[in-house]
């Protein structure tokens, strides 16, 4: 017989008139195989966390209908099993959902039963592994380092799964596509899944990693040392607000915050319609000892009054993307087009303005736009995460861009101004523009020796314009680490004339 003894396998399998699975409560250090012949056994088992994890408990749960309807003949006395079974762990919608679909094939027989639970069993690898293979090429899409920093909690891996995972599995695929360079692991207080399960499962499969207690993920967030966050999900409500284990909506705070991607890995059975939004899910509440001890040993004293939440519930508008095996969901609500079709739909184009012959593009209804407008501020921010410490704006309509753009990253803004608009001591630079000759001017402090900045506009046509800026930045003894503007116009030749610098645009458009 198979057992699931390893990190690899899988994690739930009927033996015999048993439900045999490994003890997930006393892993890493003792390896426990529990055999499960009861009802009471199975809920219990749920109940302390030997078995859990959102998919994982789906097929507990219809593997537990499987065990009730091997050994009683009443249907009552099935139906009874199967309610005890669902209510064991609240808010994980894959739980009840497994029960219900064994009990659906009732009126067939216990072989029926058995058959959907086993079923669901292998669907599961087959569905996360589609759904992890997904988010990990979104991941290699949205983050630009060849090998990726990512940030997960809880434990999303095999265990928690029919045996391959759904965070976690996408941290595989990333492994073994060589697009990884490490995993943070929080170690998910009060329980440790972080650091008794996940660390386990990637220390198995030789996979990089670091553990850091959960208070220290805002700062790893902070301070560049991640590239995205990556999580798995216990219920998913129809609007896109998503409950996961209790730390989870402080990494999506923080995450958003400093620009990082914020991932969901999870099947579509995890998305409840039924639910409209995050405030309808049942948030389970464990016992006081959990808090006021660790690992046993008594901590705080026994009789504190304690807040112990298993789950916490991330608002939709701080998720980048819901991933599951079917889809891409990125359930923010405004944000029903990518993001350059968006601003092309917003950019006016005037003919003959302001001269005869020249095609002005107005981005001005970008600016009308604050969800417009703050999107394209984040992606350039993350095109450049790390890599600057000014954002440099030139007059006067890459001023809010820079402004956003300044805001998302949290740097300071520069202003670059045509001449007599600033007070000195000014660099000054003259150039050459599309519609004849200026000067652009800059205050000699703005951006200290060493700086490196980032140049917003928002149009780069000919790059006249920007590469005067960058004469204005080397003058401060700082060097750019790049250009950001909202529309290109192709044939001009203005990222030749950028060149070696590298020129992030939103959305490129024939001139
Ligand atoms: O209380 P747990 O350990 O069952 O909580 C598990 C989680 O929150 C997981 O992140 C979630 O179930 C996804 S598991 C693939």
């Amino acid at each position: 017989m198979r057992y699931p003894l390893s990190t690899t396998g899988s994690t739930l399998l009927w033996d015999a008139g048993a439900i045999v699975t490994l003890d997930q409560t006393t892993l890493p250090h003792r390896r426990t195989v529990l055999r499960l012949t009861t009802v009471d056994a199975l809920i219990d088992a749920i109940a302390r966390l030997a078995i859990r994890g959102a998919p994982a408990l789906g097929i507990a749960g219809a593997l537990g209908v499987a065990l009730s309807a091997h050994q009683h003949r009443t249907q009552e006395r099935i139906h009874t099993d199967a309610a005890r079974l669902a209510a064991a762990r609240p808010t994980a919608v894959n739980l009840a959902r497994g029960v219900s679909r064994a009990l659906g094939r009732l009126g067939e027989g216990a072989a029926a039963v058995l058959a959907e639970a086993t079923a669901m069993a292998v669907e599961d690898v087959r569905v996360n592994q589609a759904a992890s293979g997904r988010a990990a090429d979104l991941l290699v899409d949205m983050c630009p380092r060849p090998r990726l920093r990512v940030l997960t909690h809880c434990h999303t891996g095999r265990l928690a799964t029919g045996g391959w995972g759904t965070a976690l599995g996408a941290v595989h695929h990333l492994a073994a596509s060589d697009r990884l360079e490490l995993v943070f692991v929080t170690e998910t207080r009060p329980l440790l899944q972080g650091a008794r399960l996940t660390a386990w499962e990637l220390r198995d499969a030789d996979i990089p990693h670091r553990l850091l207690v959960d208070s220290a993920a805002a700062s790893a967030l902070a301070t560049g040392m991640v590239d995205c966050v990556v999580v798995g999900a216990d219920r998913i409500a129809a609007n896109g607000d998503v409950a996961n284990k209790i730390g989870t909506y402080a990494l999506a705070a923080a995450a958003s915050h400093h620009n990082v991607p914020f991932v969901v890995v999870a099947p579509e059975s995890t998305i409840d319609e039924d639910t409209p939004d995050g405030a309808a899910i049942a948030i389970e509440q464990r016992p006081e000892s959990e808090v006021t001890a660790v690992a046993g040993i008594d901590i705080a004293g026994t009789g504190t009054p304690v807040f112990n939440p298993a789950f916490d519930i991330t608002p939709a508008r701080l998720v980048t993307a819901v991933v599951t095996e079917d889809r891409v969901w990125r359930p923010t609500p405004e944000d029903p087009a990518s993001l350059a079709e968006r601003i092309g739909r917003l950019c006016a184009v005037v003919e003959d303005f302001p001269r005869p012959g020249v095609r002005f593009r107005d981005l001005a209804g970008v600016y009308g736009r604050p969800a417009a407008l703050r999107e394209a501020a984040h992606a350039l921010v993350s095109s450049y995460r790390g890599e600057v410490d000014h954002i440099v704006a030139v007059e006067a309509r890459g001023f809010p861009l820079g402004a956003a753009v300044a805001l998302a990253a949290d740097l300071p803004l520069v202003l670059v101004r045509k001449s007599g608009k600033l007070p000195g001591p000014l660099h000054s630079v003259s150039y050459d523009l599309e519609y004849g000759q200026d000067v652009l001017e800059m205050q000699e402090s703005a951006i200290p020796p060493g700086g490196r900045a980032l140049i917003v506009d928002d149009v780069l046509a000919t790059g006249g314009t920007l590469a005067a800026v960058t004469k204005l930045v080397n003058q401060c003894g700082a060097s750019v680490a790049g250009f950001g503007v909202l529309l290109e116009l192709a044939g001009l030749g203005g990222v030749h004339r950028l060149h070696p610098h590298r020129v992030v645009t939103i959305r490129t458009e024939p001139s």
